[in-house]
């Protein structure tokens, strides 16, 4: 099996599997995040190098103030969580996103995870939290027009792989397949630069469910299909 360098995953359906329980929605966000952690390690097992996982969006904080509220206190045990097992797990962790619109305490301890982690030699995970792509290229965008004022570079400098540089996603490769689960065929400002070329693969399990045969039966059909970068 030709196993993708990259794979993006939408984490979708916590709520729905939940309700089909007649449970409260952190609940299917907690097994959400438990399932998370162990499909890591299996992706870890398989020799993947790079996973990123959407976690938080840019619109997320629509959401009522109570579950913006316990998905931030599921954020800050799933880091605890991190910080007291590193020695137990072998993967490297970063995040993308705004990460300065999180509570200081958050941001402390990824910035910490991050450190600890760095020395792993595992597959390498990402974690989008309070990302939104265009949020994401508007920063870009930002910070290169500060450069073309300051007289760095003209305009006329700027390019494809320029642009790519100032994303969040600068040091690893696009991702070549991205999964989406629970039904939906949407891609909710993930990623949009980055997946300009890549597979899509809808699953209609729910996120708690999805677990790594899912995972290869998306590598199974991406392997089946043939990319052709817009070329013949
Ligand atoms: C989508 O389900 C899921 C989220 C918005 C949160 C994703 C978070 C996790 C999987 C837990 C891991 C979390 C952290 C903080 C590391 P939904 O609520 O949109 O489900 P629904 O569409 O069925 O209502």
């Amino acid at each position: 099996m030709n196993l993708p360098e990259h794979i993006a995953v939408i984490m979708d359906g916590n709520g729905r599997w939940a309700k089909k329980r007649f449970l409260p929605r952190m609940v299917g966000h907690r097994t959400g995040s438990e399932n998370l952690k162990k499909l890591i390690n299996d992706c870890d097992d398989l020799g993947l190098k790079h996973i990123t996982f959407y976690a938080f969006s840019t619109e997320n904080w629509k959401r009522s103030q109570e579950e913006v509220s316990n998905l931030m206190d599921l954020l800050r045990e799933y880091l605890d969580d991190h910080i007291k097992n590193e020695k137990d797990n072998n993967f490297k962790i970063d995040f993308i996103g705004d990460m300065s619109k999180l509570a200081p305490d958050i941001q402390e301890k990824m910035v910490l995870v991050r450190k600890l982690y760095s020395t792993h030699k595992g597959i390498f995970v990402h974690i989008a939290m309070n990302y939104g792509s265009r949020d994401e290229i508007t920063r870009a965008v930002r910070k290169i027009s500060q450069e073309v004022r300051d007289g760095s570079f003209e305009p006329e400098d700027i390019t494809e792989e320029m642009i790519s540089s100032y994303l969040d996603t600068s040091s690893y490769p696009d991702p070549e397949l991205l999964i989406r689960t629970s039904g939906e065929m949407r891609l909710s400002n993930f990623l949009m630069w980055q997946l300009a070329y890549s597979e899509f693969y809808f699953s209609d399990k729910l996120w708690p469910d999805f677990k790594i045969k899912d995972l290869l039966e998306a590598v199974e059909a991406y392997n089946n299909r043939e990319r052709r970068f817009g070329g013949r």
